[in-house]
């Protein structure tokens, strides 16, 4: 099957992790038989330094063609001070407010071999698997007005859900939970905010459409807390975007690291954007030790969800975990034994248990 992806590298580590991912996509293509067009486009501040904007038309019209897209990350100090709308971060919001990739799916489950990378108990964190949906193109990362009024002596952003966009996230947590294990906590500000009272009413509306999943309201900052306290009680955890954003790296603790957590920002045809939920690491960029995992797993990602492809992807993810086992470690994991390994060791460790996998699996199957 030849499927056609645009890659979109960004900035810092960013482009190191998509060298990485290009070479997991071969291999996985020369084992199983498929064809992947890769065609890389410009993002975020090296858009601004080539065409002194972070989403060039060219990138967003070969992205709207594509079967489906992979980022790396964009940003860094360089860009820091140039106005808003010439900022690297303002090219992500605005592929995905373009494309309309409303669901940002971000699955945070720990490796069994990373238990004790991470800086909380293992008996806390093990068993602990979760999907968090974080709502992507509304709330106060794009309400308008967003701007310094009075001389700079005042500024306002604006929170702005429409009711149908949160009905879709909402129907998505529904449909997610259904696929595992049929519960969602619903996170939100309800105490205060009146969206989030909005966005309360909904949900319990909503359930009553889906009586086999069991419903949880949470309050935000109490969900900040038993996140790291008591992870297990959680299943699909649905949630408006800036919350999503926030909690989802809280989340990553869970799992070790930042740099090992996917994602996948859909729309409801199943055209994907697929980057790590992490950033461009400026206090490692160029180094060669960012952690690919993350990025790795978000191909994964797009093997499953936009190409239906499960045997691949499942075949990606297990060559993570035994790379993992086998001891291999990036230097962000917190680890006792085992081998630090460089972004590209770590890659090729991947690789190397793709391959053979597959190979063994062949003769087996014979
Ligand atoms: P960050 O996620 O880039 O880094 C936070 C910390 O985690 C840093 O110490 C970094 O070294 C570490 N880290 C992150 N990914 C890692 C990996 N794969 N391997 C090893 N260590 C890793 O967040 P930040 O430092 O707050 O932001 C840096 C820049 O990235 C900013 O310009 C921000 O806007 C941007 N950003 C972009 C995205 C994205 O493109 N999706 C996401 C978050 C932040
Ligand atoms: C993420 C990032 C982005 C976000 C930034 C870079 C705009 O933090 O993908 O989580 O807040 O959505
Ligand atoms: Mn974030």
């Amino acid at each position: 099957m030849n499927k056609h992806i645009v890659t979109l590298p960004g900035d810092g580590i960013g482009k190191e992790i998509m060298e990485s991912a290009k070479q997991v996509l071969n291999a996985v293509g020369n084992e199983f038989g498929h064809g992947f067009t890769l065609q890389e486009h410009a993002i975020g501040g090296s858009a601004i330094d080539q065409y002194d904007t972070p989403l060039p038309e060219a990138t967003l019209t070969a992205s709207q063609k594509a079967d489906a897209i992979l980022l790396g990350a964009v940003g860094g100090e360089k860009w820091d001070a140039m106005p808003k709308e010439k900022r690297p971060e303002k090219g992500l919001l605005g592929i995905r407010k373009e494309l309309g990739l409303f669901a940002n799916l971000r699955p945070v489950k720990g490796f069994p071999s990373l238990l004790h990378a991470s800086p909380l108990k293992e008996h806390i964190i093990d068993g602990s698997d979760i999907l968090i949906i974080r709502e992507l193109t509304g709330g106060l990362y794009f309400g308008q007005p967003s701007e310094r009024r009075d001389n700079g002596n005042e500024v306002v952003d604006t929170l702005h859900y429409r009711k149908d966009e949160m009905e879709r996230i909402i129907d998505k947590a529904f449909q997610s939970a259904r696929l595992r294990n049929h519960h969602v906590t619903s996170i939100d500000k309800a105490n205060v905010l009146e969206s989030s009272r909005m966005w309360r009413e909904i949900v319990e509306e909503k359930r009553h459409e889906y009586p086999d999943v069991t419903v949880e309201h949470m309050l935000v900052d109490a969900a900040a807390m038993k996140l790291i306290t008591a992870p297990n009680q959680f299943d699909v955890m649905v949630t408006e975007n800036m919350f999503g954003d926030i909690l989802s790296d809280e989340a990553s603790v869970l799992t070790g690291s930042l740099g090992m957590l996917p994602s996948a920002s859909v729309r409801s045809d199943g055209v994907g954007l697929y980057e790590p939920v992490h950033g461009s690491a400026p206090d490692i960029a160029g180094k060669g030790i960012a952690n690919p995992l993350g990025m790795i797993l978000s191909v994964a990602l797009m093997l499953r969800h936009s190409f239906q492809m499960e045997t691949e992807a499942a075949a990606v993810e297990r060559a993570v975990r035994e790379s993992l086992e086998q001891g291999y470690y990036t230097a962000d994991l917190d680890m006792k034994n085992g081998q630090i390994a460089g972004t590209r060791q770590m890659t090729a460790a991947v690789i190397e248990n793709l391959t053979v996998k597959s190979v063994s699996d062949s003769i087996c199957n014979m």
